[in-house]
């Protein structure tokens, strides 16, 4: 099939962002975005800046906006998201953009360092004992679920739910005596800002269940122990 792409491309976080157009003819179904970015830059004298790095939907470098949605390039099908043959790809819009589809998520890292989100011992994950830490520790912290949430942006109080997710797991494992501090901070940086749309739950790339990590976390957070 063939496909006509946009991309918003951007030199430097300076310069405007302009539009460049192809023609790609696909070899199959199974084209991915990813697979698109690879062939036309082989032929471009000024390739397109995108990251990746497994190629197999497990690192969340690839996340960017494609006909509106953000998700990962090496797990999205051409074939899936075009729309009459037409397809844009944008950089994720909640962060700086540094050139054509690469943005600056440091904000991630940052947010979760200023918390203090980490375990200070061994954590030894059983899939069927401790399912919630177990799904907490999926998230590829690549941005989507930031991108389509209507309260986030990278300067704001409100973490978001990628913060939520490798706390949510913290709250389960730790000792109400463990977890007095970052339950202070999961109440006011994640819990004071989210609106509960939920917009982020069918947007997650690897299809975490938010909602029960949330539910989970508020719970812990909340009411279980609230005078603790
Ligand atoms: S390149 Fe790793 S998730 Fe796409």
């Amino acid at each position: 099939m063939r496909y006509e792409i946009v991309v918003l491309r951007r030199k430097s976080s300076d310069d405007k962002p302009y539009e460049q157009s192809f023609l790609y003819e696909s070899e199959g179904s199974a084209d991915t975005v990813a697979a698109f970015l690879i062939s036309i830059n082989k032929d471009l004298k000024d390739p397109i800046s995108w990251e990746c790095s497994c190629l197999q939907k497990k690192c969340g470098a690839c996340a960017m906006v494609i006909n509106g949605r953000p998700c990962l390039a090496c797990d999205c099908k051409l074939s899936d998201i075009q729309i009459n043959g037409k397809i844009r790809i944008e950089p994720l819009r909640k962060f700086p953009v540094i050139r054509d589809l690469i943005c600056d998520r440091s904000v991630l890292w940052e947010n979760l360092k200023s918390i203090r989100a980490w375990a200070e011992d061994d954590v030894k994950l059983k899939e069927d004992k401790d399912a919630i830490l177990f799904d907490s520790g999926k998230c590829l912290q690549c941005g989507c679920c930031l991108e389509i949430c209507p309260n986030f942006c990278s300067e704001g109080k409100f973490m978001g739910m990628s913060a939520m997710v490798p706390v949510s797991g913290l709250l389960q494992k730790l000792t109400p005596e463990q977890s007095r501090a970052l339950r202070r901070e999961y109440s006011s940086h994640i819990y004071a800002g989210c609106g509960k749309s939920l917009s982020c739950q069918n947007i997650c790339p690897i299809g975490l269940d938010i909602e029960k990590l949330m539910v989970n976390s508020n719970a812990i957070v909340l009411w279980k122990h609230l005078f603790m």
